[in-house]
């Protein structure tokens, strides 16, 4: 089921000559307050060649009915290894045109793009939540967003007290090389034990991306103070990181302060015990918002009440699998796994069918076609959502979504498909 544009319309190529279109597309895709000037003066994190537009018949010429564009991550993590994936992004149709399918026919340009440029994943942060399941987008990882109440007692981190501290402007001449390295690391072994990495902890691999991140133009700032970052580190090496940005209401009791930070990143638990003792004990301020943390990222084990701290759940990355073969056989299993999974894909016949998956933690997988019947079905959306380990099969069978055929087949395949590590990426793409 691949789709077209409606009538009159064309996608085409955007290049960098198209700034202004793009950003306009963009505000009326996402209402903003901002000029174009004060955006086209940001670094732009888009790919070209990689970046499309859909015109529509008799508009005025550059205007733009939609745009999308897919960033490549090269290196995207999933559970023990590494794949190439396409990163779906700046998804806007202009409301003029909404709701004639200008859309599906981009994600089916994407996933068209993604699959001949060997790309077995596509991955996206979604705006709403209702958009991607119907083209096979799966829900594949939640973050955590906290409040935590300034002085927030902490459980005791033998080591912690040896990191020394800095608290500095943020910037990417000062910062940038020391940031990417720390959260590289971070995402191959975030429990130190090798080879146990954090899927979707997808990282700027474009320059474009990476000046992007560290922008700190009017457009971020947003009327709150210039970005800060607490850096932690242990005979002079980083260990840790957190981005932050304060502001301050006065109140008739006084200050109150609200930390906002954004990744905050360490490669131990000492490390991380040093930054959270930063991030909480900043005069004038009540409260520690991070942005969006791994749903088991340290501070949750570390916080004495973590109730006082109002976790909520947030759906971070949908997953797509492109290619159902390559993507099974390029992830690790948490147990040996010996099973025929059966595929509905409406969008890429080509993943519809029976396929045989063997693997296990410690060896490549290998996946083939098989026709013999399977011991389990399902879509290629439930596909996706368990993916990367964070959304149990059992769960998705139990929401009547996975049918198990042979007894068995489902404890075995979702034990397998798990992931000890939560799945997340810490930033928005
Ligand atoms: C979301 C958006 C991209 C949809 O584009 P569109 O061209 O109107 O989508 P389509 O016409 O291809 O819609 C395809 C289907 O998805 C549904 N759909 C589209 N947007 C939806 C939404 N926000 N919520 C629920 N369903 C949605 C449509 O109703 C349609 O369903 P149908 O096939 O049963 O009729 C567009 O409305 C938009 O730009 N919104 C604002 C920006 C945004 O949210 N972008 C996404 C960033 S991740």
């Amino acid at each position: 089921m691949t789709s077209t544009l409606p009538a009159g319309y064309r996608l085409e190529p955007l290049d960098e000559s198209r700034r202004r279109d793009i950003l306009d597309l963009d505000t009326w895709a996402f209402p903003a307050s901002d000029s174009i000037d004060d955006l086209a003066a940001a670094p732009s994190p888009l790919p070209w060649g990689r970046t499309f537009g859909v015109v529509a018949p008799r508009d005025r010429p550059g205007a733009l009915a939609a745009m999308y564009t897919s960033y490549p991550f090269a290196h995207f993590p999933v559970p023990g290894a590494e794949l190439a994936a396409g990163g779906l992004s700046w998804v806007g149709v202009h409301p003029q045109h909404r709701r004639r399918g200008i859309l599906t026919a981009m994600i089916d340009d994407h996933l068209t793009r993604c699959a001949s440029g060997g790309e077995a994943v596509s991955a996206l942060f979604a705006a709403e939540h209702a958009i991607y399941g119907r083209f096979g987008y799966g829900r594949a990882a939640d973050d955590l967003r906290l409040e935590i109440p300034r002085s927030a007692a902490l459980r005791d981190v033998p080591g912690a007290e040896r990191h020394t501290v800095r608290i500095e402007h943020a910037s990417r001449e000062a910062h940038g090389a020391l940031v990417a390295q720390v959260h590289r690391e971070a995402g191959r072994a975030p429990t130190g034990v090798a080879g146990l990495n954090r899927p979707g902890w997808v990282t700027r691999e474009t320059d474009a991306l990476d000046a992007a991140f560290w922008d700190d133009s009017a457009v971020q700032r947003r009327g709150r103070e210039s970005a800060r970052i607490v850096v932690v580190e242990l005979d002079g090496e980083p260990r840790g990181y957190a981005r932050l940005r304060r502001t301050l209401d006065w109140e008739i009791a006084g200050p109150r302060g609200r930390v906002g930070t954004g990744e905050v990143v360490a490669l131990d638990a000492a490390a991380a015990r040093a930054l959270w003792d930063v991030l909480l004990d900043l005069d004038l301020t009540s409260v520690v918002a991070p942005f969006m943390l791994p749903v088991d990222d340290v501070v949750t084990h570390l916080l004495v009440d973590r109730r006082a701290a109002v976790p909520r759940l947030m759906d971070n990355l949908w997953v797509r699998l492109v290619d159902v073969r390559a993507a099974l056989a390029g992830r690790r299993y948490m147990a040996d796994v010996d099973v025929v999974i059966g595929v509905r894909d409406a969008r890429l016949p080509a993943n519809t069918g029976a396929w045989h998956l063997r693997g296990s933690a410690f060896e490549p997988a290998v996946c083939e076609r098989s026709d013999t019947e399977p011991d389990l079905d399902l879509d290629v959306r439930e596909l996706g959502a368990a993916y990367l380990g964070g959304t149990s099969l059992a769960a998705l069978a139990a929401a009547g979504l996975v049918t198990e055929r042979t007894p068995g087949a489902l404890a075995r395949t979702a034990a397998a498909f798990t992931w000890p590590v939560a799945p997340g990426a810490s930033w928005v793409f």
